[in-house]
């Protein structure tokens, strides 16, 4: 982990980006929510995949949650380990860019570091941090998995609100208050986004 190998080199085979482009006609990119648990990034997540499916675009979802039961099964929510985890699923999302596909990802990932390491590794103009802003008090009301009264009452540890800290983006692409929102308001601004910036329009990708 971390080590580079100089005796390894890069290969590149045949199909190239602009190719990958042409048969999906779509420029991928990864949408990065942020946000505290219970901001509603699942939700907005899944509900966003769709639309963009339904529209003709090839897209996946990598959700926490559910990347902690494979690949990062092994991680706890430790400061450290958190940043492995975005570390790996930033590196699988650059995969999926390189691969054509649009990424979704819906992590807490609560670290403006963290962050700008997954910028770097997925790459200039392809990530679209994603602020889902809701407080600490709308989330805990939510409490839809009842893990902020458990983490009141001391069952769980660094949870991200109560006893581990979240940063706010300072400067995010996007900032959404779900609090505010429905999360279909929220998906059409994102929908927006992608469109005015001419990064999910079917037939008009351009490429970089
Ligand atoms: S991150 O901080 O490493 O980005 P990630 O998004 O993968 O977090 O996982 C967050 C999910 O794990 C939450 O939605 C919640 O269901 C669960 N969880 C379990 N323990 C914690 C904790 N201590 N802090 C935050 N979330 C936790």
């Amino acid at each position: 982990m971390g080590q580079s190998h100089s005796f390894l080199q890069r290969v590149h085979g045949k199909v190239t980006t602009r190719d990958r482009m042409q048969l999906f006609r779509q420029k991928p990119v990864t949408i990065w929510l942020t946000g505290l648990s219970a901001a509603g990034k699942s939700t907005i997540a899944f509900q966003l995949e769709e639309q963009l499916l339904s529209l003709g675009h090839a897209c996946y979802v990598l959700d926490g949650d559910n990347i902690r039961h494979g690949l990062a099964c092994d991680l706890t929510f430790d400061k450290k380990d958190r940043r492995e985890n975005i570390r790996r699923v930033a590196h699988v999302a650059q995969l999926m860019n390189d691969a054509g596909l649009i990424v979704i990802t819906a992590l807490i990932s609560p670290m403006r570091e963290d962050r700008a390491m997954a910028r770097d590794i997925v790459g200039p103009g392809k990530f679209v941090e994603t602020y889902l802003s809701a407080s600490v008090e709308a989330c805990a009301h939510r409490d839809p998995k009842g893990l902020y009264a458990k983490a009141r009452a001391g069952e769980i540890t660094s949870f991200t609100g109560i006893s581990a800290p979240y940063e706010a983006p300072d400067d995010p692409e996007l900032k959404i208050d779900t609090a505010m929102e429905t999360p279909a308001e929220s998906v059409a601004k994102i929908l927006a986004y992608l469109h005015d910036n001419g990064l999910a329009d079917p037939g008009q990708a351009e490429c970089s």
